[in-house]
């Protein structure tokens, strides 16, 4: 075996994520179901000793950032460095000035399409730099830390879900999440039964920030207005398909229909995890596909693209179901297919997209993967190795 090259950087992988089934239901304490990709963030890590930060990636190689830990604080950039900035400001904030750090990254997931890539680089950060500056830290904490990354230090008041997703994936698996209590379980999701598609719809996420913490302001002002009538309670979760019956006059629209999104997704949520338990992919993909309609009616985040593909998706013989993944907005659909019928769904979605007169797209597949790791030393990722 040849000999390792003390100075050669450390590198580590992490996963994106996509959420299958809990839409919208993280910052509502409700239930997701996901699965980390896999595909995702890589980063060459060299740990320094002068204060200094080094960031470079591969994606904005013209945007170098040279800094200090000192100087890391919420606002300083809006730019592609703002998330590992966060997530280095956290490790400082939680374990004190660690001497800093150069790190170079590289991507083989699509960036802003609702794959997390966000939340891929910030556990990339905070999972490596507690390996290599052997701090001793659960899994649990590092998603709390990753999570402040994007809520104090980049400014969106996501809820815990991408984070939990990537740093709890187990491979061949989903994670069904219990956003309020934090309770998990690890659901079977194997490659060889169910193929992940999924299809870019093209349309660019520039609203996403604002559009999601809107989101998030209007399930806050509905649960102020609930709370009025039904004292005790802490999120729209506990609202009950009677509750909502009884006191939705007291909503005026759209809060109205955002509340009976969450009252609605919460049992189909777990009806659809039932059915993947019990191998029955058609409730599963059903679940999956009445997210999406109630993302499009209710909530009001998906777009014309988005629709068109979801309901090619669902067209194809062998796709058990859609949706759009993550906030919304633009981005991506993802659809739960049987492997015997990629080929078919290959051809037919895109072109069904072309007819519908949205332009070209393509097919990605993934299958459900493992969370964050260091990559053995002659494992290699897409751009490295990365020049010194
Ligand atoms: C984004 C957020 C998550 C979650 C999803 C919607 O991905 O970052 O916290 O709210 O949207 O389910």
């Amino acid at each position: 075996m040849a000999a390792q090259n003390a100075d050669a950087p450390a590198l580590f992988f992490a996963p994106g994520r996509a959420n299958l089934l809990g839409a919208h239901m993280d910052y509502n304490g409700g239930h997701v179901l996901s699965v980390a990709l896999s595909k995702g963030t890589y980063g060459a890590f060299r740990l320094r000793s002068d204060g200094r930060i080094g960031l470079k990636s591969a994606v904005f190689h013209d945007k170098p950032v040279s800094t200090t830990l000192d100087e890391l604080r919420p606002g300083r950039t809006r730019d592609w460095s703002a998330y590992a900035e966060g997530a280095l400001y956290v490790c400082r904030k939680e374990w004190g000035n660690f001497g800093g750090v150069d790190i170079d990254l590289t991507a083989d997931l699509p960036m802003a399409v609702g794959l997390s890539s966000s939340a891929s680089v910030e556990c990339l950060i905070v999972f490596a730099l507690a390996e290599l500056l052997g701090v001793k830290v659960a899994p649990d904490k590092l998603i709390r830390m990753a999570h402040r990354a994007e809520t104090e230090y980049v400014g969106v008041r996501c809820g815990i879900i991408d984070q939990a997703a990537i740093l709890l994936a187990r491979d061949n698996h989903a994670l069904l999440f219990d956003c309020m209590e934090h309770t998990r379980e690890h659901v079977p999701f194997c490659a060889d039964r169910l193929s992940i598609a999924v299809v870019d719809s093209g349309v660019s996420r520039e609203l996403a920030k604002s559009a999601f913490n809107e989101r998030v302001a209007e399930c806050t002002s509905a649960l102020s207005a609930l709370q009025g009538e039904l004292p005790g309670l802490t999120c729209l979760r506990d609202v009950t398909p009677a509750a909502f019956m009884a006191h939705k006059a007291r909503l005026e629209p759209p809060l109205d229909a955002r509340v009976q999104h969450v009252v609605e997704e919460v049992p189909r949520a777990l009806a659809g995890t039932r059915a993947l338990r019990g191998d029955d992919f058609v409730g599963f993909g059903a679940a999956m596909t009445g997210a999406h309609e109630s993302l499009r009616d209710l909530f009001s985040v998906s777009t014309a693209e988005l629709d068109a593909l979801v309901e090619a998706a669902c067209a194809v013989d062998g796709c058990y179901g859609a949706r759009l993944t993550g906030a919304g907005f633009g981005g991506c659909v993802v659809a739960a297919v049987a492997p015997e019928a990629q080929a078919d769904f290959e051809s037919a979605v895109p072109r069904a997209f072309a007819d519908a007169g949205f332009g070209e797209t393509t097919v990605e597949w993934f299958r459900a993967s493992g969370g964050p790791r260091r990559l053995r030393p002659e494992e290699t990722a897409p751009g490295f190795p990365l020049p010194a």
